[in-house]
């Protein structure tokens, strides 16, 4: 994948990437929340052209904090490339697991999840109000789209901690 399609996001993104989250979601994170994210240790974006995902990589484990493609950008490969090259990042980076959290009414995104292995290891009820979150998780690296049968196999114990992801 080129750099243009796919490039860390730094303070100079913070506008547009702000913009596609508010594109995303009800509750948008504004510049200032993600360049907080951003100043965390182990916390990184990554942009494309209308899409972006952030991602925290703390020792052996890896979380998406949120991922978002404007919905002009959707449905061209933006959202997969960007879960594809955060887990690669991520594993680069040592982790060997990776979770996040989805809502259950979210068809798109677990559509998307689903394609690279990540599995139900958890159910937050109510985590977004009237909706429950699933945690998912996959090991690392994960299957590269398109190739659903090499999917690494996920153990079916939740990770304990809370957390504010999308
Ligand atoms: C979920 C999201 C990131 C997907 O981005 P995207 O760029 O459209 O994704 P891709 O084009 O890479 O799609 C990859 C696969 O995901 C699945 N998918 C994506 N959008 C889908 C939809 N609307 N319905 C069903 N499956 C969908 C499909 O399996 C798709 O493969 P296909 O196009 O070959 O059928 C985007 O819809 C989005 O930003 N939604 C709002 C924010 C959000 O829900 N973020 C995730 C929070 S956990």
């Amino acid at each position: 994948m080129s750099d243009a399609l796919f490039r860390i996001a730094d303070e100079s993104d913070l506008s547009e990437i702000a913009r596609i989250h508010a594109s995303c979601f009800d509750h948008g994170w504004d510049e200032g929340v993600l360049r907080d994210f951003l100043k965390t240790p182990g916390t990184l974006a990554f942009a494309t052209s209308g899409g972006f995902i952030l991602l925290r990589v703390a020792a052996d484990e890896a979380e998406i904090l949120t991922l978002a493609v404007a919905p002009h950008a959707r449905r061209k490969g933006a959202g997969g490339a960007l879960v594809s090259g955060a887990a690669a990042r991520a594993h680069a980076l040592g982790a060997q697991r990776m979770f996040l959290e989805v809502a259950t009414s979210n068809a798109a995104a677990r559509a998307l999840y689903g394609q690279f292995g990540f599995a139900e290891v958890g159910l937050r009820k109510g985590y977004y109000g009237e909706d429950d979150a699933l945690i998912l998780r996959a090991n690392l690296p994960i299957a590269p789209l398109g190739n659903r049968e090499a999917s690494t196999t996920v153990a079916a114990e939740p990770r304990g901690s809370d957390r504010d992801a999308d």
